[in-house]
């Protein structure tokens, strides 16, 4: 609930980090000892309370398979190998914002949603880890953690300025994000999702390219009212696409946006005009629920620099710590 006069709503901050639905203030503890990643999951599981075999963030999600054909185009930006010609096999989760199981698929608080995909090679395999809201609210760890923190040090009592009124106020790109409306999809096959990370492509010839993922849907993309949403069952997106395959494929569009001379490829906060040239990839074609799906979701770990050669990371410090971040999520959740 969004008390009268805050300045900030508390849920549209959540929302907007793709953390949160929590209701009650958490104290911190003093652990200086600790990485900031394992600081950020502890403040997560502070957040959302913890959830035995449940991952820290995006808890609640469904996975699914298919095929991914890559476009002729896509050698000429990178060597990796799912990038040549042969179509790979790929597993994807679909995902509800929040460290929350049971989070109802409809309200604000489960946006954005969240698309990881697994693209398994001869040798290996490799992942993409992509949300349904182009940007990200800060740009190193040390502030996600301060933005968590002061998440959750604003209780319903907390003295005025709030710790996330002071911290929004000190943070303009993160107070932008939180505003932004960020409408509940028909589908999570009719969202786009954005890699708001930047990464380093390489090709045969050793030309190296920043880029940036976006999985634009082949069905066009369709929202929600917030009156529509509301009124949805609380797993209407899970189900939605288990539907949705039994009558044929939901596909998306890999695509790699380019970042132009003097563009920030270290600040997953810097958007990058729309205007920026773009790269096809290929066509992500999803053809059936995995069986066993909790099981699976339970098994699988995605990692945002789970790479290989012709892909490489960019400067950007979040990256290391959403992977050192994932790995503790999920010794956690074992
Ligand atoms: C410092 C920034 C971030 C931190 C610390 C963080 C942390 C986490 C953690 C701990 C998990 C649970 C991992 C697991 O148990 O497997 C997670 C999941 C996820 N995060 Fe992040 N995250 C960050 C930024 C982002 C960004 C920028 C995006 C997308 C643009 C993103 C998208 C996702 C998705 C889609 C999942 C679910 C993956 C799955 O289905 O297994 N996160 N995040």
């Amino acid at each position: 609930m969004i008390r009268e006069n805050d300045r900030y709503g508390r849920r549209e901050i959540l929302r907007a980090i793709g953390a949160a639905s929590l209701l009650g203030g958490v104290a911190r503890g003093d652990e200086p000892e600790k990485s900031v990643p394992e600081q950020i999951v502890d403040t997560m599981n502070k957040l959302f309370g913890k959830h035995p075999g449940f991952r820290s963030a995006h808890a609640k999600g469904i996975v699914c398979e298919g095929e991914f054909v890559p476009a002729l185009s896509a050698s000429t930006l990178s060597r990796a190998p799912h990038l040549q010609g042969k179509p790979v096999r790929a597993t994807v989760r679909f995902s509800d914002s929040t460290g929350t199981p049971n989070i109802p698929d409809g309200i604000p608080d489960a946006s954005p949603h969240g698309m990881a995909v697994r693209f398994h090679l001869p040798a290996g395999s490799t992942d993409i880890v992509v949300n349904a809201f182009n940007g990200f609210a800060v740009a190193t760890p040390e502030d996600f953690l301060a933005l968590l923190r002061a998440i959750s040090e604003t209780g319903p009592n907390a003295p005025k300025p709030t710790p996330i009124e002071k911290f929004l106020g000190s943070h303009p790109q993160a107070l932008k994000v939180v505003t932004t409306p960020k409408p509940t999809p028909a589908s999570f096959a009719t969202e786009p999702y954005f890699g708001v990370n930047a990464f380093v492509f390489t090709n045969k010839d050793g030309k190296a390219r920043y880029g940036r993922y976006q999985l634009r849907p082949e069905a066009a993309e369709k929202f929600l009212t917030a009156d529509e949403a509301a009124k949805k069952p609380a797993n209407f997106l899970i189900d939605e696409l288990g539907d949705r395959l039994a009558k044929g494929p939901a596909k998306f569009r890999l695509i790699v946006q380019l970042a132009a001379e003097g563009d920030r490829v270290d600040d997953a906060t810097a958007v990058w005009p729309d205007d920026r040239p773009t790269i096809e990839l290929g066509i992500l074609s999803l053809t059936k629920l995995v069986a066993n799906n909790d099981a699976a979701q339970r098994a699988l770990a995605f990692d945002p620099l789970h790479l290989v050669d012709g892909i490489e990371a960019s400067d950007d410090p979040l990256l290391a710590a959403r992977s050192a971040a994932y790995a503790i999520s999920r010794r956690r959740r074992k």
